[in-house]
């Protein structure tokens, strides 16, 4: 819209642009900015705050809107008025049949950002563009070169290579309930027979390996290579086996919880030495059994990280798997509360790969609830 309007005022039009609030986040659309001011387009900044039929209107070719800084009504004449809005993601089912995570703001979304910024969970299936968020034409092309550059290697090599982190399936426990066909995120799960009486099996080249099913299985029959009970079970033990009344157990999953905590390093930010940190692919990895071990083991609190889910949205890297958490989650809870857990000593935080200060503030929180505990257990 600036360049457009720079443009229009280099063949010598009058132009005012009246906006809610300008943002140019990178050096250049600041510098196309200040470029378009220095040569005579107007910007203006309406209030938002005034009754709708007050923000902006257009009548008998004027344009009247309450001006944010002046604070006062301006009237504008204007032979011509272009209406510009903000890029919104497209409606289609596309994510749907690919199987694809979308962020908050319903753009698809990247496997990880630092790591994976053309990737997305989906193997095979690169992101370029304005298909992730608003992005000028110059990023897109630095994108669409990276996501070709990684299809180009991918085609090169003649055969894939996937991370040996698929679910396995023991068909010996499988009591054919078909639970973890209904949560698969990725469709990965074929039901062979009927419920009660069939069987599963797993697709290995379609599954992710959030370990969703394995979470989900009410007889164990699925475990997750690298995050299996045992392991998992085997490193809760561990955290816990010393003073474990003063300890935060900290679940996170791969990807935005584990990078808010990364994050949190990495500034530098300080947090109470009281937590340790469990790390699975996914939240929905986590079962009731972990949970209830930690306490078992005595516990201080224990916290569940994920990506972030809101009502608008996953930021989840397995096609929406955190839903599952926040289900299981709540189950988990209220079945301990009932029991005489103290609520406060189980809670739930969407973490972002973003909010490493957050991170670390939740850290705090956590610890003082250790310590209250374990104050109350000493007297
Ligand atoms: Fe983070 Fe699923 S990958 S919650």
């Amino acid at each position: 819209m600036i360049s457009q309007a720079l443009k229009l005022r280099q063949l010598g039009k009058r132009v005012r642009v009246v906006a809610k609030d300008i943002r140019t986040y990178s050096r250049q659309a600041e510098e196309l900015y200040e470029e378009a001011m220095r040569a005579g387009v107007q910007f203006f900044r309406y209030a938002d705050d005034r009754p709708p039929q007050e923000v902006v209107t257009f009548e008998e070719g004027h344009v009247e809107f309450y001006d944010h800084y002046l604070g006062t009504r301006l009237r504008i004449p204007t032979d011509l008025l272009v209406l510009t809005v903000g890029l919104c993601p497209t409606e289609d089912n596309l994510a749907a049949q690919l199987k694809l995570s979308r962020s908050a703001d319903g753009f698809y979304m990247e496997l990880h950002p630092k790591l994976g910024p053309v990737e997305t969970a989906v193997q095979g299936v690169y992101l370029a563009g304005a298909s992730q968020g608003a992005k000028d034409v110059r990023e897109s092309m630095a994108q669409a070169l990276a996501a070709a550059g990684k299809a180009g290697a991918l085609l090169a090599r003649g055969e894939i290579e996937k991370e040996p982190l698929t679910a396995k399936h023991d068909p010996e426990k499988c009591i054919g309930c078909m639970r973890c066909v209904k949560v698969c995120p990725f469709n990965a799960i074929e039901q062979i027979g009927e419920p009660g009486k069939g069987t599963v099996r797993i697709a290995e080249a379609a599954c992710m390996g959030c370990g969703n099913c394995a979470a989900e299985c009410p007889v164990g029959a699925i475990e997750m290579p690298y995050f299996t009970r045992a392991q998992v079970t085997a490193q809760i033990d561990a955290a816990l086996a010393e003073h474990p009344e003063e300890k935060v157990l900290v679940f996170t999953c791969n990807w935005c919880s584990y990078a808010g905590a990364d994050l949190a390093g990495i500034e530098k930010r300080q947090y109470p030495t009281s937590s340790r940190i469990i790390r699975t692919m996914c939240s929905a990895r986590l079962e009731e059994r972990f949970v209830v071990r930690a306490f078992e083991q005595g516990a201080g609190a224990v916290l569940v990280t994920g990506c972030r889910l809101t009502e608008d949205g996953s930021d989840c890297h397995y096609n929406y798997a955190n839903t599952h958490t926040y289900k299981r989650f709540k189950r988990w809870k209220r079945k301990l509360v009932r029991k005489g857990l103290a609520p406060e000593r189980l809670q739930l935080r969407w973490i972002s790969a973003a909010e490493g200060k957050e991170f670390a503030e939740k850290l705090h929180e956590m610890d003082e609830v250790v310590r209250e505990y374990a104050d109350k257990k000493s007297e």
